[in-house]
């Protein structure tokens, strides 16, 4: 497989920063070496509607939770819900092949937390996290896991 599909959501845009940046990291990567995968991706927000994906992807998702310590009292997801709704459409979570999160470390038990919580509800591995906009180390980063885990998975 040479194309590797992500699904994200993106309140204020840093995420949306982030996987266009490993877009273009992963179109560099591509033409040093063809056998490494492009990118696809894909913006969910509370206007698209619900579709029965067919081909395998990765969710890119960052937190925005009120209230509660993230641990043993409940946390309330804001913002984000579309996509774990659209995850949770027909088979959909059965494509998902691992969820990446953002988030800000200054929120430290709840940093990252509704990209773990998605990990657990759609049985999909919790793959990696970075904060804010991510740097061009984590674009690399992130891109080895993703090609590692897709040729895990195939
Ligand atoms: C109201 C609000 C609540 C947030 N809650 C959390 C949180 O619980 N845990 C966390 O890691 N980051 C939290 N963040 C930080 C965001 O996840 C972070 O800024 C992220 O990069 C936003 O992504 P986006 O710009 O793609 O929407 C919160 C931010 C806001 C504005």
């Amino acid at each position: 497989m040479t194309n590797l599909s992500i699904l994200y959501i993106s309140i204020a845009g840093n995420t949306g920063s982030f996987v266009n940046d490993l877009q273009e990291y992963a179109t560099e990567q591509h033409q040093i070496n063809p056998a490494r995968p492009t990118i696809t991706l894909t913006e969910i927000s509370d206007a698209t509607p619900l579709k029965a994906e067919t081909d395998p992807f990765y969710a890119f998702v960052p937190t925005y939770l009120d209230g509660g310590n993230g641990i043993d009292n409940g946390v309330k997801e804001l913002m984000t819900n579309s996509l774990g709704e659209y995850i949770d459409y027909a088979d959909n979570a059965s494509l998902c092949r691992g969820v990446v999160g953002s988030g800000n470390r200054n929120f430290n038990e709840q940093y990252c937390l509704t990209a773990k919580r998605y990990g657990q509800q759609f049985e999909a591995p919790f793959l990696a996290d970075y904060e804010l906009r991510g740097t061009s180390k984590d674009v690399a980063r992130v891109y080895t896991l993703l090609v590692a885990n897709l040729h895990q998975s195939h």
